[in-house]
């Protein structure tokens, strides 16, 4: 079908032209004098293109008038300027075809408001939605400046597994993936089961990081990024929390915590300068219906220099804070949800980048710091906290001296035999290096303003739901 798209419509066609368009009919109202004013979405935008047609269309007796919200058409006219409000340009209709009926009694997306915790339960239909549109259109803008960002910057794309044998994060919170017969595995000679007879000869799971797999393409060839969907068998019923989530890592040759603390810095504010510039329609829906200070945050972090403190200077800040916590801060524990959005939202109102963390919070492949007066030993860790979404990005400079890194794996209790690859990195050439994660949800959720996380991803991956 030639058909013209409804954003081109809008912006590139002028009055007098004729053009094709074909979509889902939003509203529906049949005036008495013989016309029927329809307004059409086909997903290009945010905005629906004004359809009038009149009683000398031959079907609009048999069909036009019974058309409801969600029927789908296509309609051939000649662009007027508008008599209504809102638009300057509508579509006389020359001819509409009826593509698919709907059922109005039934159908789920009635044009009025509904919950997003409705939509969730209709999330095949929800992306016909003036929301969930909009989401979808910024999340491809986060992607497409993603993948602008590195290539601009000469790195290279790397598709890293989404089956593995290990566990990058050390975290044992991972899905495994197995062929064999849950209610008969085979069984070893300790009654164990028995994953040597396993589809891959071995136990596997789904990754929960590109990281490990892309180390060695930045380890032979420079600087690189891999993009794709990780698994978290974590039991998190947060809105921040995903069980099936996309996670962009770039990894940076010769390079350290600063040069890693300055890429994650550009790399945000290009992304969110994109979004800025070509999604204008959709930001300006957020910002009136979803959260009031969507657009001001975004400009204000395009244009505003993160702060950059190490762990030990936030805890001293939240330490002096006079506020009751629900978890005191203390040397040596995570930051909290509440930690996060103190140092963001109230201390420097901006992005916060946290640097050096306890080491015995952090996975074993960062670099282990000289200890501190105290003794305490940190790792050169760094987490990007935003305002509302809190940690956005984590990352670190990787530890590349062998004797070291053996060390850190004896005492998180890894088998240094199934790293043996990682290992040779540092081995045959080894050079320093360091690398973040940003997770695409959180990224499009800072975006938008949504509060959930389940409704910044089409099908979302939680404890106990997997529908769709
Ligand atoms: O801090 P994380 O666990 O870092 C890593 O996985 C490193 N291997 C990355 C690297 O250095 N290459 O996760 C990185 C980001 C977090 O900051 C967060 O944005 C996101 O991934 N993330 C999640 N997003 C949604 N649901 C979850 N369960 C998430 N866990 C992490």
């Amino acid at each position: 079908m030639n058909r013209t798209l409804i954003q081109d419509v809008l912006t590139a066609r002028k009055i007098g032209e004729s053009a094709t368009v074909a979509g889902w009919v939003r509203t529906v109202r049949h005036s008495k004098g013989g016309f029927s004013f329809l307004s059409l979405n086909d997903g290009s935008c945010f905005a629906q293109l004004q359809i009038v047609a009149d009683q000398s269309l031959p079907n609009y007796e048999a069909e036009v008038l019974h058309l409801s919200a969600g029927c789908s058409v296509v309609v051939a006219g000649e662009l007027v300027a508008s008599q209504g409000k809102g638009q300057a340009v509508e579509m006389q209709a020359r001819e509409l075809r009826v593509l698919g009926q709907c059922d109005a009694e039934t159908y789920p997306i009635q044009p009025k408001h509904h919950s997003f915790e409705f939509l969730r339960t209709v999330a095949h239909l929800r992306p016909r939605t003036n929301t969930f549109g909009a989401v979808a259109r910024v999340r491809n803008r986060i992607c497409s400046a993603i993948h602008e960002f590195f290539q601009q910057r000469g790195f290279l794309y790397v598709h890293t597994p989404i089956i593995t044998a290990s566990d990058c994060e050390g975290a044992g919170e991972q899905f495994g993936v197995s062929t064999l017969d849950p209610a008969a595995p085979p069984r070893d000679e300790k009654g164990q089961v028995d994953f040597a007879q396993d589809f891959f000869g071995r136990r596997t799971y789904l990754t929960v990081s590109g990281q490990l797999a892309v180390e060695p393409y930045c380890c032979s060839l420079g600087d690189v990024y891999t993009f794709g969907p990780t698994f978290r068998a974590e039991n998190s019923n947060t809105p921040r929390h995903l069980a099936e989530f996309w996670m962009v890592e770039p990894e940076l040759a010769f390079a350290d915590l600063d040069d890693d603390a300055r890429l994650a810095e550009d790399f945000l504010k290009f992304i969110f300068s994109a979004v800025l510039q070509n999604c204008a329609d959709d930001l300006k829906f957020f910002n009136e219906r979803v959260d009031k200070t969507i657009l001001e945050t975004l400009q204000g972090i395009a244009e505003s220099e993160f702060v950059r403190l190490s762990y030990t200077e936030a805890m001293d800040i939240l330490g002096k804070a006079n506020r009751t916590w629900d978890y005191p801060p203390k040397w040596g524990a995570d930051l909290q949800t509440e930690h996060e959005r103190f140092l963001t939202e109230e201390t420097f109102h901006r992005p916060v980048i946290v640097t050096d963390y306890p080491a015995a919070i952090k996975p074993f492949y960062m670099y282990l710091n000289d200890p501190d007066e105290q003794g305490r030993r940190t790792v050169r860790a760094m987490d990007v906290l935003v305002p509302k979404t809190g940690e956005i990005i984590g990352g670190s400079q990787r530890e590349h001296r062998l004797d070291v890194l053996e060390g850190r794996m004896s005492d998180c209790g890894l088998n240094r035999d199934d790293y043996w690859w990682y290992l040779d990195l540092r081995r045959y050439g080894g050079i320093p290096h360091a690398g973040f994660g940003l997770g695409l949800e959180r990224c499009v959720q800072f975006c938008t303003g949504m509060a959930n996380i389940r409704d910044v991803i089409p099908y979302p991956r939680t404890p106990r739901n997997a529908e769709f």
